[in-house]
């Protein structure tokens, strides 16, 4: 299916008009029903600011798996690879299909186009509360940067005698010294344009080869930020820290594994699941970036279309600001404030009674009308 949305439109003489191929990967559970909202913001956030986006989208996961018996094509990510940017629902569907089947291809994605820096923004919005007592909008404001190319999701492992009682299991964790050091160097230079700290999550007490890799390299180039805090946590206490002071982070660099957690902590802290963006980037560019929301496709809650669209739409806003569209994404933005502020169409996850499609319909309406932009 092909879309194509163009806004008011402005093109001097002899300039082309922005434009973005977008390729939209639903997936399964509610991950359909959030793509469809963020999309529509999508749409009208270029509509509103004047350039053109097309998505393609294509039924990868359970859908495809019913008509193929495989969850993406071999060639998925070739087909990919000649977007501008890749938008994610969520996959999953482990009633029907082992996880680990249907999430390959999100990983593959992930390590093949090498989206080693996985950003998920956790902060406290207007309008919003938390679980934790007394803590006010903008007071828990944090980045999870997650390496997001090799660790413990390295494809590096095998299985014996299946199901009989010698059964052997090895998972083996992959950490190299260039994938540690640039997402730290990634992180370092995020801390830099906000509070200026950074938190490294570690488990060297117990891990004493990889996880003393990620010390060394911490301590090996914290000198050249002098102007950034550098800090390390074992990952159990700095679980601990985000429920009991999460004010007090502001970067925080974790491994695969470290950081998955993280960051869906980071989203229940901060109100809901339903409201933490994440993308997974390739900061040189060579293949495209994926924005997905945090949570998954929620099989509890799937076929109701009461899920949170906001977690999806903000992934879209952090999407456009990637691309270079970054008033949209300012207003996209703005918008999911002022509907979490204004406080009357919500999903049950945040205390109300709306739909999906209602929230959807309710930040699209803001983006086109809001005024200030
Ligand atoms: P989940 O994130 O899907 O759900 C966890 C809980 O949060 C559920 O109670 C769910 O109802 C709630 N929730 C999640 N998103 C919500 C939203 N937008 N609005 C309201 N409530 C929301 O995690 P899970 O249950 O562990 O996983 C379900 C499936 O999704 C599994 O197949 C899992 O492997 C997969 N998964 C996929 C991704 C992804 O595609 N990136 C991420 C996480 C999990
Ligand atoms: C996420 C998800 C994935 C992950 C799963 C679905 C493989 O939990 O994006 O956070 O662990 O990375
Ligand atoms: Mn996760």
């Amino acid at each position: 299916m092909v879309d194509i949305s163009c806004g008011r439109i402005s093109s001097p003489k002899g300039k082309s008009v922005r434009s973005y191929e977008i390729a939209l990967y639903p997936g399964d559970g509610i991950g359909i029903d959030v793509t469809i909202e963020a999309a529509k913001t999508l749409h009208t956030a270029a509509e509103r600011t004047g350039f053109c986006i097309e998505t393609t989208e294509f039924d990868w996961g359970h859908r495809y798996w019913k008509k193929t018996g495989i969850t993406a094509p071999e060639d998925f990510l070739s087909v990919l690879m000649g977007f501008d940017a890749v938008f994610l629902g969520a996959v999953g569907d482990p009633a029907n299909l082992p996880d680990h089947i249907t999430l390959a291809p999100l990983i593959r994605m992930r390590q093949q186009f090498d989206q080693y820096a996985c950003v998920r923004p956790a902060k406290l919005l207007p309008g919003v509360d938390s679980p934790l007592a007394g803590r006010n909008s903008g007071e828990i404001d944090l980045v999870v940067v997650r390496e997001n190319s090799e660790g413990e999701y390295a494809d590096a492992g095998g299985i014996l005698k299946t199901g009989t009682p010698d059964e052997v299991a090895a998972q083996t964790a992959l950490h190299t010294r260039k994938g540690v050091e640039r997402i730290l160097r990634y992180g370092f230079e995020l801390a830099r344009k906000r509070r200026k700290n950074l938190a490294m999550a570690t488990k060297s007490n117990a891990m004493k080869y990889g996880m003393v890799m990620w010390d060394r390299v911490l301590e090996e180039i914290q000198g050249d930020y002098p102007d950034v805090t550098a800090e390390k946590f074992h990952i159990d206490a700095l679980c601990m820290h985000f429920v009991r002071c999460p004010e007090r982070f502001d970067v925080v660099v974790a491994s695969n594994l470290f950081g998955d957690i993280l960051s869906d902590l980071g989203g229940a802290i901060t109100g809901s699941l339903g409201l933490a963006p994440s993308a997974n980037i390739n900061p040189e560019r060579r293949a495209p970036s994926l924005f997905e929301p945090v949570h998954g496709a929620a099989p509890d809650i799937a076929g109701q279309g009461i899920a949170n669209p906001i977690a999806a739409i903000r992934s879209a806003a952090m999407m456009l600001d990637f691309l270079g569209e970054t008033q949209a994404a300012e207003i996209i933005d703005s918008a999911v404030c002022s509907n979490l502020r204004d406080g009357r169409v919500r999903t049950p996850d945040l205390g109300g009674t709306s739909t999906t499609v209602e929230v959807g319909d309710d930040i699209a309406a803001r983006i086109a009308t809001q005024t200030g932009y």
